[in-house]
């Protein structure tokens, strides 16, 4: 358990925010499976929320069943930060969050993301802005710098507690390292030792094993998942097993229909934009190491429509779940 300000993150294990992929319902299926003690909208632009931006506006719809939730918003323009910071009050998530760590050429131009950490004194501006804004319990989640030369995260780490910050997200990866090589976890640990705030390591977890790893060496008080929750929703639920000395759940193929089908039926429920590549993407992550699953995944990919997608899959599952092969998986897709 950890406290961030007034809210208590039990576990502390954390969704990491991921453009375009952790919408709600994303969010709702891993909170369904257990043990994720926080979740996190995609990064949402301040300014496209003040613009009035559907768009942006649609990044931020959640539902209770999601809580704790928090809204991540990025920008480099203070008034509209403090803004858009007094929307995500009045839609009443439990935590606020700013982005200091997209790498996106987009992002970075105007001067968000990433952008900031070497733009410290506009940083300091933006971070007091919010804080005399809200009362909520406000985080940041940083990546180690710029580049390898401007490593600011125990700079920026301190700076953003002396403001009030309450806790903080670490990806330690350089902007212009972008997703290439390893995150850096010593950094976390630097971090940590230097904060009273809560600090969350994040970056290359793709096991529980790493989790408890990442937990062991560095000290840090929670964990953030996201590339890791993809190809395994399950994770969170296994490291709360793992650490509790529990068997690990270990999903059959009839757990993987399941999850396909609550996520395809959610989608259809909130009518969702795009829901078709949504399907696609979903339904190749998790047809892996199930026999014949790169076939499947060819021909939903060759699919035109959402309805020809589920019938797809509700064929190929009638077959594996009717008579198991011990096939190997075939690596075509
Ligand atoms: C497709 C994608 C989209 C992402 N979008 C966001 C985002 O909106 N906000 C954010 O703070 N980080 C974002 N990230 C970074 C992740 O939250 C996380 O910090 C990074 O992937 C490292 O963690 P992992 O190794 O567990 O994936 C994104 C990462 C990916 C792969």
């Amino acid at each position: 358990m950890i406290r961030i300000k007034d809210l208590i993150v039990d576990p502390p294990t954390f969704l990491s925010p991921m453009a375009g992929l952790t919408d709600s319902v994303f969010r709702r299926l891993i909170k369904r499976l257990g043990g994720c003690g926080l979740v996190m909208t995609e990064f949402t632009s301040a300014e496209g929320l003040t613009r009035n931006s559907l768009k942006s506006k649609r990044m931020l719809f959640y539902h209770d069943e999601e809580r704790p939730v928090t809204a991540q918003l990025f920008g480099a323009d203070p008034s509209r930060l403090a803004e858009a910071t007094r929307m995500v009050e009045d839609l009443g998530f439990d935590a606020i969050d700013l982005n200091l760590g997209c790498p996106a050429k987009k992002v970075v131009k105007a001067c968000g993301g990433s952008a900031l950490l070497r733009e410290t004194k506009l940083l300091e501006q933006i971070l007091k802005t919010i804080r005399a804004t809200t009362d909520m319990p406000f985080t940041i989640k940083i990546r180690a710098g710029w580049s390898e030369s401007e490593i600011v995260s125990v700079q920026v780490g301190k700076m953003a507690e002396d403001i009030g910050i309450n806790a903080i997200a670490f990806h330690p990866r350089t902007r212009v390292q972008g997703f290439a090589g390893h995150s850096d976890w010593s950094l976390i640990g630097e971090l940590k030792a230097s904060l009273k705030i809560p600090v969350v390591g994040n970056g290359d977890i793709v096991t529980p094993e790493d989790a408890s790893r990442m937990k062991r060496e560095t000290g840090c008080d929670g964990v953030m998942i996201g590339r890791g929750a993809l190809s395994n929703p399950w994770m969170f639920r296994q490291i709360h097993e793992l650490e509790n000395r529990l068997p690990l759940t270990q999903p059959d193929v009839t757990a993987k229909y399941h999850l396909i089908k609550s996520y395809f039926q959610l989608l259809f429920e909130e009518e969702t934009p795009g829901a078709i590549g949504k399907m696609k993407q979903f339904a190749s992550w998790f047809t892996h190491a199930i026999p014949y699953g790169a076939a499947l995944r060819k021909s939903i990919y060759e699919s035109q429509s959402e309805s020809e997608v589920m019938e797809r899959i509700e064929e190929f599952f009638r077959t594996a779940l009717a008579a198991p092969v011990e096939a190997p998986e075939l690596n075509v897709a």
